[in-house]
This record gives structure tokens, C-alpha cells and sequence, in this order.
């Protein structure tokens, strides 16, 4: 009786206070480790609200740097850029314009907050008529006619100040011709953050609205990864390695954290986790139902993806959550 009574392992002893608790606890995160996207607009008649993003706004280029400026006042270290040109063509021609929306805010952004890192994002979708990522050529997307544009968006893109430039179209090669049109153009500094491991995830709506760039036909599944696959994804991570990744991405988070363990258990190189617009409009929609606590349920998040060994997160809570620490640590 007096062993029913006394149990011989007491795990509860290390959950007994909350000091305790943090004494032991496994995994932290902190606001330098969130990058917040950030979409610019180039025509003032392009809305700012996104109904299926509340809380994100597509910004004019003045109110961009103003934005950048807070999001650095709050501890954030990084920014990733999305552009909506006013002009849309079946070569996504405004994508590699020196004057291009995202060029122009890197431009101002950098004058005004240069030591914020600024991530732009490498892709045609956003500044195609159809919304494809690449080329179409007789209804299909024509993986090395895409990668000569897409080489010719990252260094226009670099030259207007990015640090890092984000390949994002799952095109086979992009990083390579990337990296060779960055060095041979003399911008051998300019990190390549690759979007590695993207699935043709679901979970993308919300940005196409925010972006304007769902597909106009098809789909993306002919270049995007098939969500059910982990070998393929350690598979492309170590090609995007291979052609000079300097960092990679998977995405999305929330539904791949196994894909994110697997990635960190192979590679060495610094892993970021692209947490989507879905991911976000989930819980922005509970919260507002009253359904979730939004504050625990995103730092428990953050921690889960953390905690399946990200090194960065890429986030639309970023501000909110560098807010409410803020507010916290101010009582
Ligand atoms: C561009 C791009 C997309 C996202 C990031 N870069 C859209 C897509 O592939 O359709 C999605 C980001 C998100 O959902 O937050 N190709």
C-alpha cells in the first residue's frame, strides 16, 4: 500500500514553481530571431487592408520606412519584402525594374534604417499577369527561361540594398544562377536565403490575396513540393546548399515541423521556418472568435517551431509579439 502511495520517479518535482521551470526549460525564443514580412504597394489605389490578413497592411513606400523604422525601435532584426506593382506582364517584367516598387523601398528603406536586414523575396508570381512563378511558354513554366529573370530580379534587387535575397519560385538551379549572377555583377556579399523546401501548401491563400498573385490557371504543384514528402525535401535542401545557399528556408511551419527536425538533424547551415499567411489567419480568426488566447497560443507556436529546430522564423505576429514584450517588460 505504501508504494501506491510513493511513486519512485517524481518529474513533477522540476514543474513545482515557475522559477524552477524556466531553470529547466529547453527552448527559448526572442524577437531577433522573427523576420516580419512586409508588403509595399506601388499604386495608392491598391487597398492596404488584406480582410483575410487583419493586423497586415500593404504599405506605400513612405509608409514602408516608417514602418521599418518601428519594427527596428521594437528589437526586430530582419524584414522580408513583397511587392505589388502597378503594372502586371506576362514576363513579370516590373520583378527586375531598377525602378521596380520593392528596388525603390529598399532604396528608402536602407537610407533611413540601415542596419535593419532586409530580406527581399525572388520571384515572378507577384508581377505576372497569369500569377505563375516563371515563364509560361505553351502552358507550362519553363524552368531556365524563369531562372535568366529570376538572376536578373536578385542582383537589380541587391544593387537597391537588399542583404539577402530570397529565391522563392521553386525553379531547379535558382540558387545557382542566383549566386552566379550576384558574383559576376560584384556582389559577392549578398547572402541567398533559398526557399528550399516549399510545399504547394494550402496554407498560401491568404498571402495571394495580400499579394494578388493567385495562379490565373493551374496550380503550383508542377514546381512546388508535393506536401506529403520529407526525403524530397531534404533532397533540395542539399542541391540549394550545394549551389551556395547560405541559409534555407522550409515552409510552411506549423503543419511541417517534422520536415524542419529532419532538415536540422542533416545540415548544418542556419535553418529558417517561413510560419505562412494561413498559419497566421488561423489564429488571427480563433482569436477574434475568442476562441484562442492569441498571445499564448503565439509564443507556444513560436516555441514549437523553435523547438523542432528552426534558427529563424519568419512571422506575420512579429510586431505583435515584439509589442507585447515590449509592453511587458515596461509593466
Ligand atoms: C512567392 C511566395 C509565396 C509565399 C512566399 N513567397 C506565395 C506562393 O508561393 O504562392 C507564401 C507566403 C505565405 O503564405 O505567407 N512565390
Amino acid at each position: 500500500m505504501a508504494e501506491l502511495r510513493s511513486a519512485a520517479k517524481r518529474p513533477r518535482r522540476l514543474r513545482r514553481t515557475a522559477v524552477i521551470r524556466d531553470l529547466v526549460r529547453e527552448t527559448r525564443w526572442d524577437v531577433g530571431h522573427l523576420i516580419q514580412p512586409m508588403f509595399v504597394r506601388e499604386d495608392e489605389r491598391i487597398a492596404a487592408t488584406v480582410p483575410s490578413m487583419p493586423g497586415i497592411r500593404r504599405f506605400t513606400i513612405d509608409e514602408a520606412v516608417k514602418e521599418a523604422g518601428s519594427l527596428a525601435d521594437l528589437g526586430l532584426k530582419a524584414i522580408l519584402l513583397f511587392g505589388l506593382p502597378s503594372m502586371k506582364d506576362d514576363a513579370g517584367t516590373a520583378a527586375y525594374a531598377d525602378d521596380g516598387v520593392v528596388q525603390t523601398a529598399l532604396r528608402a528603406i536602407k537610407a533611413e534604417v540601415p542596419e535593419l536586414v532586409a530580406v527581399a523575396d525572388v520571384c515572378l508570381c507577384e508581377y505576372t499577369d497569369h500569377g505563375h512563378c516563371g515563364v509560361v511558354v505553351d502552358g507550362h513554366v519553363d524552368n531556365d527561361a524563369s531562372l535568366v529573370l529570376m538572376a536578373r530580379a536578385a542582383v537589380s534587387l541587391a544593387r537597391a540594398g537588399a542583404d539577402v535575397v530570397g529565391p522563392s519560385a521553386m525553379m531547379d538551379g535558382q540558387v545557382r544562377a542566383i549566386r552566379t549572377a550576384l558574383d559576376s555583377s560584384g556582389l559577392q556579399d549578398t547572402i541567398i536565403m533559398a526557399y528550399a523546401a516549399k510545399h504547394a501548401s494550402a496554407f498560401y491563400g491568404p498571402f495571394r490575396d495580400a499579394a494578388d498573385s493567385t495562379p490565373r490557371f493551374g496550380d503550383r504543384r508542377g514546381y512546388q513540393m508535393d506536401p506529403a514528402n520529407v526525403r524530397e525535401a531534404l533532397r533540395e535542401i542539399a542541391l540549394d546548399v550545394d549551389e551556395g545557399a547560405d541559409l534555407v528556408i522550409v515552409k510552411p511551419a506549423l503543419p511541417y515541423l517534422d520536415v524542419i527536425r529532419a532538415a536540422r538533424e542533416r545540415f548544418d547551415v542556419p535553418l529558417a521556418a517561413y510560419s505562412v499567411s494561413g498559419e497566421y489567419a488561423m489564429v488571427k480568426a480563433a482569436a477574434s472568435l475568442g476562441w484562442l488566447e492569441e498571445h499564448a497560443v503565439v509564443a507556444e507556436i513560436l516555441t514549437a517551431i523553435r523547438r523542432a529546430g528552426a534558427d529563424l522564423t519568419i512571422t506575420y505576429h512579429a510586431k505583435d509579439v515584439a509589442e507585447w514584450q515590449r509592453r511587458r517588460a515596461h509593466g
